[in-house]
């Protein structure tokens, strides 16, 4: 079912958590593929009802080209949703119903977070995030919202967030969906050609030749190398970072567990991906 509106959601929701059910929210910006399936799936195993959203957040883009290009596939989303779920509350608002005159919101600090990583090279990104999952967890009050781990960063964010706004929600984490291939799924890869598709690989292969060299090296030499090895393909690196994937910092050692982190240009489109380890 379709719904546009934070009143008729409403609506519908609150007779339902009158009735103690328990509602399992999936926000996304649409152009769904098999990794967003998986978190609807997973929400609705462990919920009595799935509130999925689609609303490509401007406010979360840094560059204008990239909110433009976009993908926007709604009556494919429909489709595709309604073939494999039935009773889904489909939420598709638009700006002026997420982003109300008397908007709730109120920033907050990210610290590190915002200043690493994804935060370096984007400005502003996740204070658009925050701001946007803030007000939608405002309007669905869900029990568990459901984030993939590609967004590795986004889901220490959104934790983060959760607490400092003392919202009782569960945030669940799901591994990152793969392309036999090994490529990380992203809505992003609607915009690749077959080509492009391949030469995107060495993202997996680098991340699995640092997984596999950890005992060989330090941190810092073995970004080194892993850069050299991903230099031997063709995509242009953003970054490549090794940092702990608690606090997101760098380590000049192993006693952390850490996470590969890595941003890239395939021709004009940007992929993330990520590998703990
Ligand atoms: O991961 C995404 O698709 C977006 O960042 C999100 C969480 C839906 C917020 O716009």
């Amino acid at each position: 079912m379709l719904i546009t509106t934070v009143s008729s959601l409403r609506n519908r929701l609150s007779d339902l958590a009158n009735q103690d059910k328990k509602i399992g929210f999936v926000p996304t910006m649409g152009a769904l593929h098999e990794g967003h399936l998986s978190l609807i799936e997973r929400a609705y195993k462990e919920n009595d009802i799935v509130v999925v959203s689609i609303f490509v957040n401007p406010t979360q883009f840094n560059n204008l080209e990239d909110l433009e290009h976009y993908p926007r596939t709604l009556e494919k989303d429909m489709e595709l949703l309604s073939k494999k779920f039935h009773s889904i509350l489909l939420f598709y608002p638009d700006f002026n119903e997420i982003y109300p005159k008397e908007d709730p919101f109120v920033p907050i600090d990210l610290g590190n977070l915002d200043t690493s990583l994804e935060g370096k090279h984007r400005p502003g990104h996740f204070k658009g995030v925050v701001h946007v999952v803030h007000n939608l967890f405002k309007i669905v009050r869900p029990n568990r919202a459901y984030f993939g781990q590609k967004d590795f960063q986004q889901v220490a964010v959104i934790r983060f967030m959760t607490k400092r706004y003392d919202f009782s929600i569960e945030i669940v984490a799901c591994e990152t969906k793969r392309e036999q291939s090994g490529l990380a799924m992203s809505s992003r890869n609607m915009r690749l050609s077959a080509v492009e598709k391949d030469e995107a690989l060495i993202i997996w292969e680098t991340l699995n030749f640092v997984k596999q060299n950890k005992q060989n090296y330090q941190p810092d030499e073995l970004k080194n190398r892993a850069v050299d090895f991903f230099n031997s393909g063709k995509l242009k690196l953003e970054y490549l970072e090794i940092v702990d994937a608690e606090s997101l910092s760098e380590i000049s050692n192993w006693n952390f567990e850490a996470v590969c982190c890595i941003a890239a240009y395939c021709g004009k489109v940007r992929l993330i991906d990520n590998l703990l380890f």
